[in-house]
């Protein structure tokens, strides 16, 4: 299966459920955000969230930033499908750490799905702290572990029982490799970002938030 292959399965996957919800518990957490400001997400993929937050927040503009050409194309093809929004964008190519990320900090740090993708989780959160400023807000949703394998199996027939097969293999690695509440709480103690939270939002999502 190549990178391609699996980036446009990915982009052409429902996530409407959990991606749908974002933007309202970003509303919810942060009631009293600035409408203006610059969004910095981190592993942006096909950019479905990120256009939703968008959409969501017409002051904001987005850098968005993905290690895979393959998803950033999908990421560019979406936003070609939103007149008015590409210039509020900006797509940056890059692993992180190490991406060429345009700002010194930002106002909001998003951040999808990205998590579990990591051997060390602290790529993200001294990510976080470098480009975080006085006050940024810091908004990450990601899966969670379930608390066996059994689970992780029934999960993926749940969620992605009609997807294709790549997608439901991707799921199911990705509830195995995600972290648990706990451990997210000891990773962020580590990181010295005191000002989060952990809160378990759905039965396979947790959600960090606050503010640095
Ligand atoms: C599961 S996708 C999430 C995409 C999007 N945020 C969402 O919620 O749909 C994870 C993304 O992280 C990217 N990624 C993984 N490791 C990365 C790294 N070290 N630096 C930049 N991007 C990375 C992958 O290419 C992939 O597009």
């Amino acid at each position: 299966m190549s990178a391609e292959e699996q980036a446009k399965a990915y982009a052409q996957a429902n996530f409407e459920t959990a991606h749908s919800s974002y933007p309202k518990l970003f509303a919810t957490k942060f009631p009293r955000r600035s409408g203006r400001g610059c969004v910095l997400d981190l592993g942006c993929g096909p950019c479905d969230v990120t256009l939703r937050f968008a959409k969501a927040n017409p002051g904001y503009t987005l850098h968005a930033v993905d290690g895979s050409a393959a998803m950033l194309k999908y990421g560019r093809r979406a936003l070609a499908r939103h007149p008015g929004l590409p210039r509020r964008f900006r797509l940056v190519a890059g692993f992180v750490p190490g991406a060429p990320i345009p700002r010194r900090s930002y106002h909001v740090i998003l951040s999808s799905s990205f998590l579990h993708h990591l051997h060390d989780p602290q790529v993200l959160w001294q990510t976080v702290r470098k480009y975080a400023r006085r006050e940024t807000i810091v908004f990450v949703p990601d899966l969670r572990r379930p608390s066996s394998r059994a689970k992780a199996e029934a999960m993926t027939q749940k969620y992605s029982g009609n997807e294709p097969e790549v997608l439901k293999r991707d799921f199911f690695n990705s509830l195995l490799a995600a972290f648990t509440p706990a451990e997210v709480r000891r990773q962020l103690k580590q990181a010295d970002l005191p000002g989060m939270a952990v809160e378990i939002i759905s039965d396979r999502h947790l959600l960090v938030f606050g503010r640095t």
